[in-house]
């Protein structure tokens, strides 16, 4: 049975990160209060230096908060070693960056192998995951190919299936599109969505594109290091966070 509890899958509460280097004090996050539920798509937008690559970090837990809790899928970050973040992230969460971050003497297939051959899985577990992963975004024909073979969206979708290659419970992005023309950002963008509605993936987006925005179930804009203010799929229900 699913209760309203199981289904957020992040719950970030009164979240502080404040920066200290040497003399300068940054408060990089102030207070935040964020949830995202299972399946759902969301957009993280606002001016640059407002906290919205810290959230991601602090969020995902591949950076400790100043003050506040974060739990995901139940689970408070707090409580676990360095080692069991690292290896909550490998196994339940993908990553998707502006830069593809994909080795360039591997072919498409090898680089989404690596995550689960990393994570201990079998050579055949990993080329059979690696294979409907590359599927899944629309690639089955380009496997052998290496980065530099590539187009950027193409790119772009080997790092999508990559994170997506260990069934994980909840996808980041930061920037996804931020390297790519229109035309291969829409096809990125309508990737992401299509992924979160046939297969119910749950993601996070760090966007200046109205593009992605407009495809999210919902909108989180930041500014100072607190959420302004969220907007409902087609605008249609504003609220103060
Ligand atoms: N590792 C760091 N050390 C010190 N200050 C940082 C660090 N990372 C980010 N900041 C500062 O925190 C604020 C938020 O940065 P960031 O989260 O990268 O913003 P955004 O992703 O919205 O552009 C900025 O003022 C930035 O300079
Ligand atoms: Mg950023």
């Amino acid at each position: 049975m699913t209760t309203i509890e199981d289904s957020v899958i992040v719950d970030a509460s009164d979240v502080w990160k404040i920066y200290q280097t040497g003399q300068l004090k940054v408060e990089a996050l102030r207070g935040l209060n964020l949830k995202v539920k299972k399946g759902e798509m969301l957009a993280v937008m606002g001016p640059s230096g407002c906290g919205k690559t810290t959230l991601l970090n602090c969020v995902s837990g591949l950076d400790d908060v100043t003050k506040g809790k974060v739990t995901i899928e139940g689970t408070d970050l707090a409580t676990m070693s360095d080692d069991q973040k690292a290896q909550f992230r490998a196994r339940r969460m993908g990553f998707i960056f502006q830069a593809y971050n994909l080795l360039p003497v591997l072919t498409a297939q090898e680089n989404v192998e690596l995550p689960l051959l990393l994570s201990g899985v079998s050579e055949s577990e990993a080329k059979t995951g690696a294979r409907s992963a590359l599927k899944m975004v629309g690639l089955e024909d380009w496997r052998t190919h290496k980065p530099a073979e590539l187009s950027g969206g193409q790119q772009q979708r080997v790092t999508i299936a990559r994170a997506l290659v260990n069934k994980p419970a909840i996808v980041w992005g930061d920037e996804p599109t931020g390297n790519l023309d229109s035309e291969n950002s829409e096809e990125i963008v309508r990737l992401l969505r299509s992924l979160n509605r046939d297969y119910g993936l749950t993601l996070v987006v760090v966007t200046h594109d109205q593009h992605v925005a407009q495809e999210t179930d919902r909108i989180v804009l930041m500014r100072n290091g607190q959420i302004e203010k969220q907007i409902n799929a087609a605008g249609l229900n504003h609220s103060k966070a």
